[in-house]
């Protein structure tokens, strides 16, 4: 298999290229990302000296540079990871949410279409299902659950991903959508609840959770993420989509309460800020129609993983550090500043 990975030196699609590697060492990855504030070579140095790996550095959004990467390497499956991928952010500045993810994507599908591959598979989220209330625990995200976003963010993943079906019911480019649940693990920008708690806690800092805390999330250890990825770019049918989760949900001060314990800080570095604007209540998704089909189940508990995952940061003080630049800082002092 020739893979293209979009978005590749991101959180995730950097720990796809690294089990792509792993578990594929026949297959050629080629990497394309445009290197935004999310994107970070150090999470590919392991791989950059393999033979199997190449980088380019381009937008997603940018026909003709996309298209000149198409000619040459002519893939024959793409992995579409690249995306503007934090809420906050979007509530700041949609406009960019759109370009990237909307319009590349497109731009991604036009390129699939015109050179002609094996599979296009796009990385959703279960965001696109909106929320679910907290009491309702009986309740899940299913396959058939409608589309119902809160965020511009999850609004362009819906619009991404109704494109790509598009793509395959009118022009049938064998297309596959996944919609996951939020995923944990190494090399997560220290923008998102559980990298950004780690961090702050490690260096003393207030621990800033939105509301009472009580939302709640279906967390994922991102190398299942990764293997269930892996299990539909082979076998998954086409034009479908496929939930992925894990059954691990947990309030958010739940999870910052772990980490706290984990670390042997006190909980009075906990500060309640003013609440994420159109804040998403509960995620949890049903991933049995993956389970059925694929044979997918995620291998990494909670309890596990999120001790994995300190441990990570413990160790990979350099990756962190590296991150926390100038930019980095200025948005975090424009996000907490005064909430
Ligand atoms: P991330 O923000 O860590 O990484 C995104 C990567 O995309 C970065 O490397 C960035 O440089 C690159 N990128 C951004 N704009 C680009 C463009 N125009 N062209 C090329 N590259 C571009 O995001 P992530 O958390 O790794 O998420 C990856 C994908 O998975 C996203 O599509 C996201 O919507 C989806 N997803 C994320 C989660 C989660 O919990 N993080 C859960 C479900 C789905
Ligand atoms: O569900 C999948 C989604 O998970 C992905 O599609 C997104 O790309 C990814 O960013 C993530 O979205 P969330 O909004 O759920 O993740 P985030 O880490 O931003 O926030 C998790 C929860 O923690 C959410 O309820 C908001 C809360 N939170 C977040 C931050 C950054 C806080 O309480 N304090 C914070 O400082």
């Amino acid at each position: 298999m020739k893979t293209l990975v979009t978005g590749g030196a991101g959180f995730i699609g950097g720990n796809f290229v690294h089990y792509q590697l792993k578990h594929h060492p026949d297959d050629t990855i080629i990497c394309l990302d445009a290197l935004t504030y999310a994107g970070n070579m150090g999470t590919l140095k392991g791989v950059l000296t393999n033979p199997k790996f190449s980088f380019v550095q381009a937008s997603i959004a940018d026909r003709e540079a996309v298209y000149a990467i198409f000619e040459q390497e002519k893939p024959d499956t793409v992995v579409n990871f690249a995306a503007e991928s934090h809420v906050d952010r979007s509530i700041e500045d949609p406009g960019l949410f759109l370009q990237t993810n909307i319009m590349g994507t497109g731009v991604l599908l036009d390129a699939c279409r015109k050179f002609g591959v094996g599979r296009f598979h796009q990385v959703s989220t279960d965001e696109v299902y909106g929320d679910l209330p907290l009491e309702r625990t009986d309740l899940f995200f299913t396959e058939e659950t409608p589309l119902h976003t809160s965020s511009p963010y999850s609004a362009s993943k819906a619009a991404a991903d109704l494109l790509a079906l598009a793509y395959f019911r009118t022009f049938k480019l064998p297309v596959t959508v996944s919609r996951c649940s939020n995923n944990y693990g190494p090399y997560h920008f220290p923008e998102k609840l559980i990298p950004l708690m780690i961090i702050n806690a490690l260096s003393d800092k207030a621990l800033p959770v939105y509301g009472k805390g009580e939302n709640i999330r279906d967390w994922l250890y991102v190398e299942d993420h990764c293997s269930a990825i892996d299990l539909i770019i082979r076998g998954g049918r086409v034009g479908e989509v496929y939930n992925i989760g894990g059954h691990n949900e947990r309030t958010n001060l739940q999870v910052v309460k772990t980490i706290l314990h984990a670390l042997n800080k006190p909980e009075s570095l906990i500060r309640f800020v003013t609440d994420r604007p159109g804040h998403d209540l509960r995620y949890a998704i049903d991933a049995t129609k993956i389970k059925q089909e694929l044979g997918w189940a995620p291998e990494t508990t909670f309890d596990t993983g999120i001790q994995t995952t300190i441990q990570w940061y413990l160790n990979n003080e350099d990756w962190w550090r590296d991150v926390l630049d100038g930019s980095y800082r200025a948005y975090y002092e424009r996000m907490y500043h005064n909430r």
